[in-house]
């Protein structure tokens, strides 16, 4: 073990750090308990990065530093943050674009459902290799290049072993997120089931936007309660007892939210009602062009070819409507060849006792004023 002398505990804090010949210092990024954070430039690579520097108290403390950048450096996972370079009090790491704490207010819940779903897989590679995280939080979970990351793991340690409270500041973990028996038996033998209330916690947080309460049933909405309150069960044996149990069980909670939204989507009898209306108005409206256009027989292609091309598709699917409706037959000539369309006997009797509908359809004519709407009419597929 390196020895530690003033400098290393930075009381002697007018010496340079290393990292300055690396890194411009940029902006403030976060003040945590133990650290501080902020955005740099890598002066070889001209990358904007966040650089974490701990204000180190004590031996102690300069351990658990060393502890957190060895275990970031042995777990790379696509949900657990990425340590760029290190030295000896510092760390180098990718910019996120925010924290769960921070981004809160902006999620739905399929969002906060994938990112509980990120946290978690990334929890289970920490788990997996025999170590606890031991404060999660929402401000411990960050968004970097659009992946959810678990990062800070200035409190990581294997569950087994003595006492690791830290001896100068307050107990262990955010209060909140802190599992009950950390409270009763403090740092020492807290196993990954912390982890997990730690994120039961954080997706009340989400989920309500209020601090979590320890104890007591989670008020947090119906589609999340059985998931939250397995999360935070104050006796570990009635909570979820893996990460992977609580993947699955986010995944029956999408499937559920899923099944809600269809629920909420309007019937399917509406939505074709609205189709039908659709239709019989885009009807009128053809069925008013070939009147205006002829009082015999007419091309139907000279007629459409004459409108804009974003009106076009309108006027098949009008045209293909008078046709099946038998307001438009086919007229053939002598030799059997066939020489275009004309309104048949029921449209003309039809037209006699609903002229006000066709004039209604008339009385909409684009002025030439109007701005032409966004075009889609390479979407329909006519
Ligand atoms: N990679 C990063 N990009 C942007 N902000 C960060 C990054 N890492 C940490 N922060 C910000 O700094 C705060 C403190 O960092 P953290 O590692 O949690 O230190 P502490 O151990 O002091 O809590 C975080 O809550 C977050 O707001
Ligand atoms: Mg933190």
């Amino acid at each position: 073990m390196i020895p530690l002398t003033s400098q290393h505990l930075g009381a002697n804090s007018a010496a340079r750090p290393d990292w300055e010949d690396k890194y411009k210092k940029l902006e403030p990024l976060g003040v945590g308990g133990f650290a501080e954070v902020f955005k740099v430039r890598d002066l070889r690579t001209n990358e904007i990065l966040a650089l974490k520097v701990p204000n180190l108290a004590d031996e102690e403390e300069r351990r658990r530093f060393a502890r957190e950048i060895s275990t970031l450096q042995k777990l790379p996972h696509r949900n657990v943050i990425e340590i760029r370079e290190a030295g000896y009090d510092w760390y180098a790491m990718p910019l996120a674009e925010g924290s769960l704490s921070s981004l809160a207010p902006e999620l739905c819940d399929e969002e906060r459902i994938e990112i509980i779903t990120q946290a978690a897989q990334g929890l289970a590679a920490v788990h997996a290799v025999g170590l606890v995280h031991r404060d999660v939080t929402p401000s411990n979970i960050l968004c970097v290049g659009g992946q959810w990351v678990v990062s800070d793991f200035g409190l990581v340690r294997k569950p087994e072993g003595l006492s690791s409270m830290p001896k100068t500041r307050g107990p262990l973990g955010t209060p909140g997120y802190r599992a009950p028996e950390v409270l009763v038996h403090g740092g020492h033998d807290v196993k990954h089931y912390a982890d997990i209330y730690g994120l039961g916690q954080t997706i009340v947080f989400i989920t309500t936007g209020r601090h979590p309460l320890t104890g007591g049933r989670p008020m947090v909405p119906g589609i999340w309660e059985e998931l939250v309150v397995r999360m935070t069960a104050m006796a570990i044996a009635e909570r979820f007892q893996s990460m992977d149990e609580v993947v699955a069980a986010l995944s029956e909670v999408r499937t559920s939210l899923k099944a809600r939204r269809r629920a909420e989507w309007p019937p399917r009898h509406l939505e074709s009602e609205n189709v039908t209306e659709a239709l019989r108005q885009a009807e009128l409206k053809v069925l008013a062009m070939i009147v205006q256009e002829t009082s015999d027989g007419f091309r139907e292609h000279e007629i459409r070819n004459s409108m804009p091309r974003r009106e076009r598709g309108l006027f098949n699917i009008g045209f293909i409507g008078l046709k099946r409706r038998g307001f438009v037959e086919n007229v053939y000539g002598d030799d059997d060849r066939h020489l275009g369309h004309r309104l048949t006997e029921s449209a003309h009797d039809w037209l006699l006792s609903n002229a006000e509908l066709l004039l209604g359809a008339m009385s909409s004519p684009k002025s030439d004023d109007d701005p032409p709407p966004p075009g889609d009419d390479d979407n329909i597929p006519f």
